[in-house]
């Protein structure tokens, strides 16, 4: 029998976190129509496949093969659909605020299939946007093209992503938080009930404006910027300090409850898609509205120095490197996700090719992208951990990978030149590495 409109969602834009989402929801019951505007991606979904990298999520998606249905054909998915969620990218404009134009060519697209409708659908926006977009932008424009009024005819939700890339279904069945701004009682109250039906446990939900809600991810990320920024800092000056040690200090911190352990690592930059173009949004928002961002932009400013912070070390133990074999095991912004976008990785390796180094590389996911970033000059493109190694004076672990923690020292000792090993996350930060390699570490002073 087929699903009532109640019982079938539209997902607006099946990229990294919507096509995630679109398939935990069609595992949890729902009937889901997926649309996009790339063909590749509509022709992967049907036949069962994913089309982009996400651990977890190939599995999922031969499983609600049938239940979760893509086409480009917005009629088709809004008509039989009660709640429709938008998931397009919302990208750095030149000003550093995000850009609304693909949420506005959704918009566009959504309106005219409200018109005729009996029931109340609910149109959901889950991608990153500026305070005052919901009630500017979004709202007049589907009020204007439907002939409609929201909160009578349609309702609006605000309900930004909170997932991190590499656990989309995790974080989308457990969340921290889920917000919900909305444009009436009735428009939050659906999207409330499909998180109590599909989440585990009671997610706290909080249900508020659609402009607190904007602000309210915006925030959330921009806290998270300062966080790393600062940890960063202190591993900066534990590397100053005679026996200096940062994850003694993040320790510390983190016991504390209103810090908490996450984010204080104290390694290299942070990047990827979201940090860095949401700390910008932000303090390009404050200059807008006459407030002041400092500490933001402090953030990005502490941000951006930290590649060149680890070269330094690299000179320090290398001098010149002209001519000399450097390893990088890691080059994604972070592990469990193929995105080099901003990595500091991926700009501690150009440094170094800058600086007439030459490198073995080597990542599990990231290698095609990397490639593509800092081209074959003076790299070796290696096809494993250990191989990465071979030949090298000094390897720099970049990207905190699992797959790193299982070399032994025996791959470094056989396979490098010398044994040296730069450790931006401390990942291997155990006695047997310790005693046999040339163990330099991000955040540590090993002076007695
Ligand atoms: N990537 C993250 O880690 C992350 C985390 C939290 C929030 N967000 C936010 O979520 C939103 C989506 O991000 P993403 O990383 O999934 O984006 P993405 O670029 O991976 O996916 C967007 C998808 O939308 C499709 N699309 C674009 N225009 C369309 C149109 N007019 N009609 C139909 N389909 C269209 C594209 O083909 C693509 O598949 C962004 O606003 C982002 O800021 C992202």
């Amino acid at each position: 029998m087929g699903k009532t409109a109640s019982e079938t969602l539209a997902v607006i834009g099946l990229g990294k976190l919507g096509l995630g989402t679109a398939a935990c929801l069609a595992d949890r019951g729902y009937r889901v129509i997926g649309v996009d505007n790339n063909p590749a991606v509509v022709a992967a979904v049907n036949a069962g496949r994913s089309p982009l990298y996400e651990p977890g999520l190939e599995e999922l998606m031969g499983r609600v093969r049938g239940k979760l249905t893509a086409t480009g054909d917005y009629r088709q998915a809004i008509d039989n659909s009660g709640v429709v969620f938008i998931f397009v990218g919302t990208p750095s404009d030149p000003d550093g605020r995000f850009s609304t134009k693909d949420i506005e060519a959704v918009t566009r697209e959504i309106a005219p299939h409200l018109k005729n409708r009996e029931d109340f659908p609910v149109i959901v926006l889950r991608s990153t946007v500026l305070p005052g977009v919901c009630d500017d932008v979004i709202r007049p424009l589907l009020e204007k093209l439907s002939g409609r009024r929201c909160g009578v005819d349609f309702g609006l939700c605000h309900n930004p992503e909170t997932l991190a890339l590499g656990s989309v279904i995790h974080d989308f069945l457990n969340p921290d938080v889920v917000i919900i701004g909305e444009s009436d009682a009735r428009s939050g109250e659906a999207v409330s009930g499909i998180y109590q039906k599909v989440c585990a446990g009671n997610p706290p939900l909080v249900r508020t404006s659609l402009a607190n809600a904007e602000m309210a991810k915006v925030a959330l990320n921009v806290f998270l910027t300062l966080k790393m920024s600062f940890a960063n800092t202190l591993a900066e000056m534990c590397e100053k300090i005679p026996g200096g040690d940062v994850d003694v200090i993040s320790r510390v911190l983190g016991y504390h409850p209103a810090i908490g352990r996450k984010f204080l690592a104290g390694a290299i930059g942070y990047g990827g898609p979201c940090f860095p173009r949401d700390t910008r949004a932000f303090a390009a928002f404050a200059r807008q509205t006459g407030s002041q961002a400092k500490l933001a932009r402090a953030a990005e400013e502490v941000n951006a120095s930290q590649a060149a912070r680890v070269v330094r070390m690299v000179r320090e133990k290398l001098g010149d490197l002209t001519g000399k074999t450097i390893a990088v095991l890691g080059l994604t912004y972070k592990p469990n996700t193929d995105i080099v976008l901003d990595s500091d990785s991926v700009k501690i390796a150009a440094a170094l090719l800058g600086a007439g180094a030459r490198l073995n590389v080597y990542d599990p996911a990231g290698m095609e992208n990397a490639g593509k970033v800092l081209g074959r000059d003076n790299i070796r493109y290696a096809a494993s951990a250990p191989d990465c190694l071979r030949g090298a004076e000094l390897c720099i672990l970049a990207t905190p990978w699992d797959e790193f923690k299982d070399l032994k020292p025996e791959d470094f000792v056989r396979n490098m030149k010398k044994p040296v090993l730069l450790d931006c996350w401390r990942l291997l930060r155990r006695p047997e590495f310790l005693t046999r390699l040339d163990y330099l570490a991000v955040g540590l002073n090993q002076e007695r």
